[in-house]
């Protein structure tokens, strides 16, 4: 997503800045800046679209001797990839930088505006520096207007703030989005929202905790915690790898995307979630008038995303939903009607098969909507709709958190349209936000299932195939499951509906045929269990994932207990994903470029 430098000290500021944001592309972004403070004067850049753009423009500019400064490359989630929508922010003679959501911008900005400040972009951003010269004009110093504003904002933020009144100075913030203070032995401090833009800058570095904020001089740095009392400095070592930075530390870009799906769900959650409604702001208000089906239709990774969301939209908001594989739908000569809005769900906006569906979708008259996690992307610009996932680059081949947070919007989608509809009490409604908030922390890594699955997987390197079997959305999960296993570990695998299994593929049943079975406590677990029961009697290895025990299991990954079955898909969701993972890297496969794989296949 977003990326955050910060520099103060005596070195060419604006290569120090763009070098550091350059380390922080392959997060992803749209539009880039960068604002310098020198000698109370301030310069500003800014660009639409890659680095070397923002290099062109601050061409001209060159720093000599001691100066502060501030940049950022952002990827849209308030407002257009516009240069007025990128950071830095202004006020009058503050310069602001920022990640994450300030979920209650909307009053904020409000308040602002009728005391006179004047917005000029779209952003949630803009507000945390008009707050701040609001503040600045009674509190007895900036500190004090900075610690004002913070108290203010809601939602999550990585912050740095400087002003021209302090002329050496940056003040910093950390809440929910990731940030980090650096220094050196040539008396230089550098921010970062990720260790990879400090390596070789720096040699120690603090990570800062949630609600930690302070203020940054060149030789000195005063740091407070969430209770306003100074924290003591700890600096850990850097490392010196920059690929391993980029990677957070992990083995593979599927192992960080699976580790950090918790962080990502937070930031799909932000701000789109009321206390007993689910609230799309981008979504036009007529986009559901005379609506009376859905019609969800994508490719791969995204197609599963999409069947899962055939139970939750009906189940939920009682409208007939169907769903469609791209590249079928395109030839099948369907028939589309005017009441039924076309949904692609895409994690890059640019597969070839869901990009023509969506035109011919267009072409019938039909209502559009795209579920993409790449804005300004082919399918963002066709569709009448989107709602962005925020899950940041995806750079491992095999698709994780862009699915993990393509369902949790299915599921957002799904109570947004029965609060519309009425088809749920205000209640189940309410009950289902709360279990949308934990989403967060249900799809954190269990250290100890993580090791059990790394020893498990010497088990199932061989044998003549796996079979994912799972009821209601478990299945489109057990689909997902074996496209994960196919992909990275190119053994054979199926997802079938456990129901089915008895209709023909449990012929293939013997010790040599893997069965991985979903066993969710709160779905259908009985009708379930008899299923691997079967396959179980006849010789099947059954690998069971479940929080209940299960006797006829050879081998038994024990999930945690959850009260509804849709948390129980997310905690089993990080199991299928690492089991593939672990599977692969015993069997010595490119984890993360898979062969005969591409991540975003613009060929039909
Ligand atoms: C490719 C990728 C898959 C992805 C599919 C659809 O096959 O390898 O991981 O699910 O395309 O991509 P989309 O960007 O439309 O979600």
């Amino acid at each position: 997503m977003c990326g955050i430098v910060g520099y103060i000290g005596t070195k060419p500021v604006k290569e120090i800045l763009i070098d550091g944001l350059r380390e922080l592309e392959y997060r992803g972004y749209d539009s880039a800046g960068i604002a310098v403070l020198q000698n109370h004067q301030f310069s500003l850049f800014k660009a639409v679209g890659k680095l070397i753009n923002l290099e062109e423009k601050a061409q001209k500019f060159e720093s000599t001797g001691f100066s502060v400064g501030i940049g950022h490359t952002r990827w849209a989630t308030h407002g257009k990839p516009t240069e007025l929508n990128a950071h830095p922010h202004v006020g009058s003679s503050s310069y602001v930088v920022h990640n994450g959501i300030i979920e209650n911008y909307q009053e904020l900005k409000s308040k602002l505006t009728a005391q006179g400040s004047h917005f000029i972009s779209q952003t949630d951003t803009e507000v945390i520096v008009h707050l701040f010269e609001f503040h600045l004009k009674t509190a007895s110093s900036p500190f004090e207007a900075f610690t004002k504003t913070l108290e203010e904002l809601e939602g999550a933020y990585a912050i740095l703030l400087v002003t021209a009144s302090v002329n050496d100075t940056i003040f910093f913030a950390k809440q929910g989005s990731p940030m980090i203070v650096g220094r050196n032995q040539e008396n230089e401090t550098l921010f970062g929202s990720s260790d990879a833009a400090l390596i070789g800058k720096c040699h120690e570095v603090i990570y800062l905790e949630d609600g930690h904020y302070g203020i940054a001089t060149a030789d000195k740095i005063s740091l407070y915690d969430k209770n306003n009392n100074q924290v003591d400095l700890h600096f850990t070592p850097l490392s010196e790898n920059k690929l391993s930075a980029q990677k957070d530390g992990h083995r593979f870009f599927m192992e960080k995307e699976i580790y950090e799906q918790g962080t990502v769900l937070a930031d799909t959650l932000m701000g789109r979630l009321r206390d007993e409604t689910v609230y799309f702001e981008e979504l036009p208000p007529e986009l559901f008038d005379g609506i009376h089906s859905i019609k969800l239709c994508a490719c791969g990774t995204s197609y599963h995303a999409a069947l899962v969301a055939t139970y939750l939209l009906e189940r939920h908001a009682k409208i007939q939903t169907s769903v469609e594989i791209a590249s079928e739908f395109r030839y099948r000569e369907p028939l589309l009607s005017p009441d039924t809005l076309f949904v692609v769900i895409s994690q890059s906006g640019e597969t070839a098969d869901t990009l023509e569906s969506l035109k011919m979708a267009k072409k019938a008259g039909l209502k559009t909507l795209v579920i993409c996690n790449v804005d300004n992307s082919s399918m963002v610009r066709l569709a009448d709709a989107s709602i962005l996932t925020r899950a940041g680059i995806e750079k491992g081949v095999a698709s994780t958190k862009a699915f993990a947070t393509q369902v949790s919007v299915l599921w957002m989608l799904s109570l947004h349209l029965a609060s519309e509809r009425k088809t749920l009490q205000e209640n189940e409604i309410a009950r289902q936000i709360k279990l949308l908030r934990t989403l967060p922390s249900v799809v954190v890594v269990d250290n100890s299932i993580h090791e059990q699955l790394r020893r498990l997987s010497k088990r199932y390197l061989h044998g003549h195939g796996f079979f994912f079997i799972g009821r209601d959305v478990f299945f489109p999960l057990a689909l997902e499951g074996a496209l994960k296993l196919k992909e990275i570990s190119y053994l054979h695998a199926e997802g079938y509906p456990s129901g089915e299994m008895k209709h023909g593929p449990i012929a293939l049943a013997d010790p040599e045929l893997f069965t991985i079975a979903l066993l969710p406590q709160h779905k259908l677990y009985d009708k379930t269990k008899s299923n691997v029961e079967e396959l179980s009697a006849r010789d099947s290895t059954i690998c069971s994932i479940s929080p209940l025990d299960f006797d006829k299991a050879d081998d038994h990954i024990r999930t945690h207990f959850h009260e509804d079955y849709m948390l129980e898909f997310f905690e089993m969701m990080v199991v299928l994903q690492l089991l593939s993972m672990e599977i692969a890297v015993r069997l010595g496969n490119d984890v993360d470029m898979p062969r005969n794989l591409a991540k975003s296949v613009t060929v039909e």
